[in-house]
């Protein structure tokens, strides 16, 4: 079964866990570093900082203990159309609750794929006349990408295997994993 065909299945059996690929203390200790480069390069700057629901949740809340700036701390959820995964619409779901014009915005995401989503989305917050917008995400598959993304900081590169945990999801479970495992598909 390919990746697009496993999510759109309606079959709501859960392949198990197969190997854990990145684990917990693996994960913690690049989060640290992560925050250490933003919190140097954005010495003296304020920063909004926003997670991209609900796969980010867990990234973004780690990584915001580890910079040392005033930060604030917002998520915005947008929406591929699930039933046609060949489609490129996005909606948004849920928006910011402030005004980021003037405001140093770090886009936060657990992985960036084919590259749509952030595509979308960093074109619709560029438009409200942001200070500076960079992309920080946990996981980056380069393999896949259709729209070229500008990736400032990535955690680790990882390879086409469908991954769960530490936010990311199958059929929205397994994001409370505290590791980065594949499935045995
Ligand atoms: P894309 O870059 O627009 O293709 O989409 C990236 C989004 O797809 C991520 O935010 C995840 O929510 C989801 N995604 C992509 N690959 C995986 C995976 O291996 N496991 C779980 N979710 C994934
Ligand atoms: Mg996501």
């Amino acid at each position: 079964m390919n990746r697009l065909a496993l999510l759109d299945s309606d079959s709501l059996a859960l392949p198990p866990i197969e190997e854990i690929v990145l684990d917990e203390v693996t994960i913690a200790a690049r989060v640290k570093e992560l925050g250490a480069e933003i919190t140097r390069d954005f010495k003296g700057c304020e920063l909004t900082v926003v997670g991209i629901l609900k796969g980010a949740q867990v990234f973004a809340s780690e990584l915001v203990r580890k910079i040392s700036l005033p930060t604030t701390l917002e998520f915005m959820s947008i929406s591929r159309y699930q039933r046609r995964p060949a489609a490129k619409e996005v909606s948004i779901i849920h928006d910011l609750e402030q005004d980021i014009a003037g405001r140093h915005v770090l886009i936060v995401e657990d992985i960036v794929d084919t590259g749509l989503t952030l595509n979308y989305l960093e074109s619709v917050l560029r438009k409200r006349n942001p200070a500076s917008i960079s992309i920080c995400s946990l996981l980056d598959r380069p393999a896949l990408r259709l729209a070229e993304i500008p990736m400032r900081y990535v955690g680790f590169n990882v390879n086409e295997e469908f991954l769960i945990g530490y936010g990311l999801d199958y059929r929205d479970r397994f994001r409370d994993l505290p590791f980065i495992a594949t499935m045995a598909l």
